[in-house]
């Protein structure tokens, strides 16, 4: 664990500067606003140990793949998301020395990133090697209200003497990507102008031919007074900025107020970008910095109010819990259905910015409930309109006949992930692409999505898992062979239970759900009858003849599921018995002792056990976590939250506030030391979700929604706000009671430890809480 950053419940404070840490917390102070984001690099130049990202929502690159040795199936290329131009830029020289944090002397260093304003500000004083003391302050921000906007103020106070400044404000379009499969750069400028105080750069993606435009507009101020002088432009290649050269007396401040923006060819005709661009930053800077701050502010206020999380009592909770929101806020804003959350969100180049399964196993719940149903909606509707692509990635496996796979990791529907034992056998991914079909429905009560959109993907993945399930004559028993879970621990395994359990559960909703399209649009049900040729008899025959005869591996003597044959083979030697040296293991042991070993990477028959609980009475569920929660070291950021509702739901607060700590500090505390790279936003979803479902205990079962809360020890009180079938709920729970307050929206039929309860508009009921 790694322990540098202040606990504050609304920020994130970095005292002292750290530049051993200065990649992790170019990551944690990562900012965003769902159009674009970017990692907490320095305005002024840095030549020390750093990691430049920024990155634009949508935009990508198809990197050629570069593999050991091809195998049939993979795909041609493996999608990034590109680094793109920087416009945070300002090189300032003092009497000609260069202002760089690793090579002056830093007195004071202070980095904060206020979290309820979603603004980055950052204050040192330094003495330059020539002696001379500085004080510089810079605030940044992307704005959330005109998403295609960045600024920035930067300030810089000479101490002890008057010197002369050389401020150079730029855009860089010479950029590069740390993971770039053969060293290319994946941008060429197309274009560039530069004038007094103005500069853009137009550049296209060197393939797919996305195009975009980075201008920045600035103005420099001296004792409040706005200067005039003319500047020095700078035009090198693929650097464009302007020179300002002036003089400052001890203790005048020069400010710089940047106005950035990046405009894409995604929303505007390539031909007009720099013109678009342009009017942007005048009508910017007519507008002015503060002004625009203040909006930005202003509908963050409004984020908060929807989505905040509340903890009385515990700071570094509370601090964790609101980190996480804000990145989620930060990642995606449902304002576009072409978007998704790629699991580094804006934050680093890991995991090329793709869609995972993270979005519909983790994701969609926060976002159902703090952004609203057609939020929720576009995240199943971008599934849907990638079916056909899931047909064609299914039958570049030799599947038939409309079988989809869904990709593990995609931009565009196409799979682009090159490693076999993900690409061919991770495929349990398809079933939570159904569940979350199912959610969604179970939450919003909007059936008709089924006949619209949901029942042929449905149809399409239930009619991969028929294919993909085979007849063990042995057994007497179909079985699902070669597989992947969601423990990559472990590769090419046969059975593994939840990859059967969650293929079994989508026939069985896809039954359901074509006979409920059947009964209420029946003319909608034909049409897709016929479109997609089904054979209603012998597919449905067949599936439902899978459901019954799926076998599913158990331990018997523990009464147990086993997470696939062979599991009880491994040395059974539990994590806490493992010396701590040997963590994390990925980075510590040979795949080759991983893939031998009993540790499991994340939750995998726990996962299957918190998608479909209702099937599990209380005490299989507390054998099965108690079995495989001794035994997982949740090196997937996608772990403790499901380990954690599962601790809250029978009963072990406390385990379930460890492992609460684990999901919502991940990266502030850096637990699995790898937030160099960036920050795990999937996850963050799920840390909403282990005090929501874990301590708050919602559920959601036949249309209404229930609690059955629970407090950590130290907690005075948490709340949350969930908005259900348009009644804004604020749940909050003390150690001794449970309020529920209907904030607006019609009156609301609600369960509180089973008991029902009608909460009126504006009035709220109270429960005790139960110990
Ligand atoms: C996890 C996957 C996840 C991916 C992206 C991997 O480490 O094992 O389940 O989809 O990260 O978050």
């Amino acid at each position: 664990m790694s322990t540098y950053l202040k606990h504050d419940e609304w920020s994130i404070v970095e005292e002292g500067f750290h530049p051993e840490k200065s990649r992790d917390s170019e990551s944690l102070f990562s900012i965003g606003n769902g159009h674009m984001g970017q990692r907490a690099n320095f305005e002024e130049k840095y030549s020390g140990v750093t990691l430049q990202g920024h990155y634009i929502a949508g935009i990508y690159y198809p990197d050629k793949t570069r593999v050991g040795w091809w195998k049939n199936g993979y795909p041609e290329y493996f999608a990034k998301v590109i680094n793109a131009p920087s416009w945070i830029g300002i090189d300032v020289k003092v009497d000609g020395e260069m202002l760089d944090l690793a090579t002056c002397k830093i007195l004071e260093f202070r980095r904060e990133l206020n979290m309820k304003q979603s603004v980055l500000e950052r204050e040192f004083t330094v003495a330059m090697q020539s002696g001379i003391q500085l004080h510089v302050k810079s605030t940044r921000f992307l704005s959330i209200t005109e998403h295609e906007l960045g600024l920035i103020r930067y300030s810089i106070t000479p101490l002890n003497q008057s010197v002369s400044l050389e401020i150079l404000p730029y855009i860089d379009a010479d950029v590069e990507n740390e993971d770039s499969n053969y060293n290319e750069k994946f941008w060429e400028k197309t274009d560039g102008s530069c004038y007094h105080h103005e500069a853009y750069i137009t550049s296209k993606t060197k393939k797919l031919d996305f195009n975009i435009c980075t201008g920045m507009l600035f103005d420099v101020f001296a004792g409040g007074n706005k200067l005039t002088t003319k500047a020095h432009l700078v035009e090198e290649d693929l650097l464009l900025g302007n020179k300002v050269i002036l003089n400052a007396n001890s203790d005048e401040e020069i400010v710089v107020y940047k106005y950035a923006t990046v405009v894409t060819s995604l929303d505007h005709k390539v031909s007009d970008l720099m013109q678009v661009a342009r009017k942007k930053l005048q009508d910017a800077n007519s507008k002015g910095f503060h002004a625009i701050l203040k909006d930005h502010i202003n509908e963050w206020a409004q984020k908060w109010e929807h989505s905040d999380i509340v903890i009385e009592g515990d700071v570094a909770a509370q601090q964790g819990i609101r980190f996480n929101i804000l990145q989620l806020n930060h990642t995606y804003t449902g304002k576009d259905a072409r978007f998704n959350i790629g699991p580094k969100g804006f934050t680093g180049e890991k995991y090329g910015g793709s869609t995972y399964w993270d979005t519909e196993a983790y994701c969609l719940p926060f976002y159902m409930a703090t952004a609203g149903e057609e939020v929720a909606k576009n995240l199943l509707v971008y599934r849907y309109n990638h079916l056909q692509r899931a047909i064609e990635n299914a039958e570049k496996l030799g599947f038939t006949d409309g079988a989809a796979l869904y990709p593990m990791v995609t931009m565009n529907g196409e799979e682009c992930h090159n490693e076999w034992e993900i690409t061919f056998e991770e495929i349990h991914r398809n079933g939570a692409i159904a569940f979350a079909i199912n959610s969604y429905i179970r939450y919003t009560g909007h059936e008709s999505y089924l006949a619209d959109k949901g029942l042929e993907v449905l149809m399409g993945i239930s009619r991969f898992w028929a294919q993909r399930i085979t007849f063990s004559e042995a057994k007497g028993k179909y079985v699902m062979l070669g597989v992947t879970g969601p423990n990559e621990y472990e590769n090419n395994v046969n059975n593994n239970w939840y990859t059967n359990t969650i293929a079994c559960w989508c026939l069985e909703y896809t039954i359901e759900a074509l006979q409920k399209v059947k009964e209420t649009n029946i003319a909608r049900y034909k049409e897709i009858i016929t479109k997609t040729a089904f054979d209603d008899k012998k597919e449905v025959g067949k599936w439902q003849d899978i459901i019954k005869n799926m076998y599913y591996p158990t331990e018997e003597k523990l009464k147990i599921f086993l997470q696939q044959d062979g599991y009880m083979d491994k040395e059974q030697i539990l994590v806490k018995d493992l010396d701590i040296k040997n963590r994390p293991l990925n980075q510590k042991w040979s795949w080759d002792r991983i893939l031998r070993s009993c540790y499991i990477k994340q939750a995998d028959v726990l996962q299957g056990i918190y998608f479909l609980e209702n099937r599990f009475d209380i005490e299989t569920i507390r054998r099965n976590y108690e079995f495989y929660e001794s035994r997982t070291v949740h090196e997937s950021s996608l772990s403790p939250c499901v380990h954690s509702i599962l601790a809250s739901k029978i009963g072990k607060t406390d385990q379930a506030y460890e492992l609460y700590l684990r999901t919502a500090r991940l990266d502030l505390d850096d637990y699995n030391k790898e937030v160099r790279e960036g920050l795990h936003i999937t996850s963050m979803a799920g840390t909403w979700l282990s005090i929501v479902e874990g301590f708050g205990g919602m559920r959601v079962v036949d249309g209404k929604v229930g609690f059955t809360p629970s407090i950590p020890q130290g907690w005075n009180a948490y709340s949350f706000r969930i908005v259900h079938r348009g009644t804004a709920l604020r749940i909050r729970v003390t150690t001794e009671e449970v309020m529920v307050f209907n904030e607006h929206g019609p009156d609301s039929q609600i369960m509180v430890y089973g008991k029902p309860y009608t909460v009126a508009k504006n009035s709220n009921i109270v429960a005790e809480l139960s110990k």
